[in-house]
């Protein structure tokens, strides 16, 4: 089921003992592939992406052929409170005999829902870790992108240097980032801590501004 994006802001509410927590969902149905190449295809997600020769958008052909190669693990995370899929993350060029996956990535397809994006891919390579066995995971970014470099920090990525004029927006050139994670230097967030911690942090947020009009009703309802 598709949601069209509105322009309030619904934030997470408090969670008490028992509530379900957030999931991460492969992408195997075509309306989810569906609902991510939306995302994808957005020029305020693409830009920051590369798949390839500078290829920034991904088609639902290319995404599809995507989800049935080993080489890449593509999940759909929803918030706790519902199964709504609100974003994607995701690890490409995953190679299992040296034990490296080349990059994490991930889009947040509603954006009113931000801050879980770093509970997902945590998730992720928790899985990545223990399951896939890997020993190390790659990801870069572009460095005015402010949101992907704060996840990155929030994970423990590892900065390990700098590309110069390596990413082109709208004929401009950027430099990239480069991190990378250890499997002993990642921590492993257990749900109920997870959860608290996106309720505090909106609970600052709200603090600070004051719900909107909208917000309000949207947490009253
Ligand atoms: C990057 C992305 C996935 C992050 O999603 P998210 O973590 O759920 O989104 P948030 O809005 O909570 O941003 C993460 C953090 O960055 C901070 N942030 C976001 N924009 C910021 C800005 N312009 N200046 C300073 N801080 C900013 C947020 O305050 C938040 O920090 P906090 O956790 O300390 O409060 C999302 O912004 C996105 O989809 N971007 C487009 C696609 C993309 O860039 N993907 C990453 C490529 S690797």
């Amino acid at each position: 089921m598709m949601h069209g994006e509105s322009t309030h802001v619904l934030r997470p509410r408090s969670f008490a003992f028992g509530d379900p927590a957030m999931k991460l969902l492969p992408l195997d149905r075509p309306e989810l592939i569906q609902l991510a190449a939306q995302w994808l295809g957005r020029e305020e997600n693409y830009k920051w992406l590369d798949f390839g020769d500078g290829v920034h958008a991904l088609s639902r052909v290319s995404l599809t052929i995507m989800t049935q190669r080993d080489l890449h693990l593509l999940r759909l995370f929803t918030p706790d409170d519902s199964d709504l899929p609100v974003g994607l993350v995701a690890l490409s060029d995953i190679r299992r005999e040296s034990k490296t996956a080349g990059s994490l990535w991930a889009v947040l397809g509603r954006k009113r829902y931000g801050g879980y994006t770093f509970r997902a891919a945590s998730k992720l390579l928790t899985f990545g870790f223990v399951e896939l066995g890997l020993e190390a995971v790659s990801a870069w970014t572009v460095e005015s992108n402010v949101a992907a470099r704060r996840v990155l920090e929030q994970l423990k990525f590892r900065y390990v240097g700098r590309q110069r004029r390596r990413h082109w927006i709208e004929g401009r050139p950027y430099d990239r980032l480069l991190y990378d994670l250890l499997a002993r230097e990642h921590a492993p967030i257990p749900d109920r801590v997870a959860a608290r911690l996106v309720a505090l942090r909106c609970a600052s947020r709200d603090s600070n501004a004051g719900p909107s009009a909208p917000e309000a009703d949207a947490l009253s309802s």
